[in-house]
């Protein structure tokens, strides 16, 4: 199924990988997503089957954006914190372009969903230096400024005083893993957007991942001055934003 007014986003992730056609004009899902459990041994070659795999359920054919958790430069891997270290130095971009015969744009997760949070999101109404995060099995960040993607940031990686890298100590993998209370959780992300706003000076701070659907519980707990909002489009901004990225790329 090809069409002008649609796309299709795949998004690998450390624990899921999930694939929908995407409405472009509207920036949301043409039809439920397909979701399936990233292999436990998440080397390229397994990855890349799920992936292809989720693409052919909707029998799609056509520009096609794929996220990756980790860094992506020109749709070469540069980092995989989260996933089997083997896919540094892959081109994951050539290697579905080939398998496909389709073109295809690879993109950091993060970049990919703050792209979508500007366009049709949190951060729709809002110019200026925009800073969305992620916050899952790691964290990821994109910064916008006056819709212009700036890639590849990776500020899960800063080292925040205590010397522990952010997304170690404030993940929300990490708020699990510990037990840790809404108010234990939220010190730690004070720590990290406090750090954040005073480098940055941004506009406005957009909270994704999957947690941010109770975001309630732990935005109010932050104390700081930019307004910081959960992701309009839920966890979906991963999808959407390779989609739209894609189809720009293809135009
Ligand atoms: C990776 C980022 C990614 C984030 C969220 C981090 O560990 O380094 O590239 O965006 O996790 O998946």
């Amino acid at each position: 199924m090809t069409s002008t007014t649609q796309g299709f986003g795949i998004d690998i992730g450390g624990s899921g990988i999930k694939g929908a056609p995407v409405d472009l004009g509207k920036g949301e899902f043409a039809a439920e997503r397909v979701r399936v459990d990233t292999p436990e041994e998440s080397t390229p070659a397994n990855v890349i089957a799920v992936a292809l795999e989720v693409l052919q359920e909707f029998g799609w054919t056509g520009p096609f954006g794929c996220t990756f958790p980790g860094i992506v430069k020109r749709g070469v891997i540069g980092s995989a914190a989260n996933v089997d270290k083997s896919w540094i130095g892959v081109n994951l971009e050539k290697e579905l372009t080939e398998r496909t015969g389709q073109p295809v744009t690879v993109v950091n997760d993060a970049d990919s969903a703050g792209v979508a949070e500007d366009r049709f999101g949190a951060a729709a109404d809002q110019d200026g230096v925009i800073i969305v995060t992620t916050l899952g099995t790691g964290i990821g960040s994109a910064v916008l400024h006056d819709g212009v993607l700036l890639p590849n940031t990776e500020f899960g990686h800063l080292y925040l005083a205590h010397h522990k890298e952010a997304e170690k100590f404030a993940a929300a993998s990490v708020r699990e893993e510990k037990d840790l209370s809404w108010e234990d959780w939220a010190e730690r992300l004070q720590e990290f957007y406090a750090h954040l706003e005073f480098i940055f000076s941004p506009d406005l701070f957009v909270v994704g991942g999957g947690v941010s659907k109770k975001a309630d519980k732990f935005l109010p707990l932050l104390d700081l001055e930019t307004p910081i909002v959960p992701a309009g489009l839920k966890n979906d901004g991963g999808i959407i934003g390779a989609a739209l990225l894609a189809a720009e790329r293809a135009a």
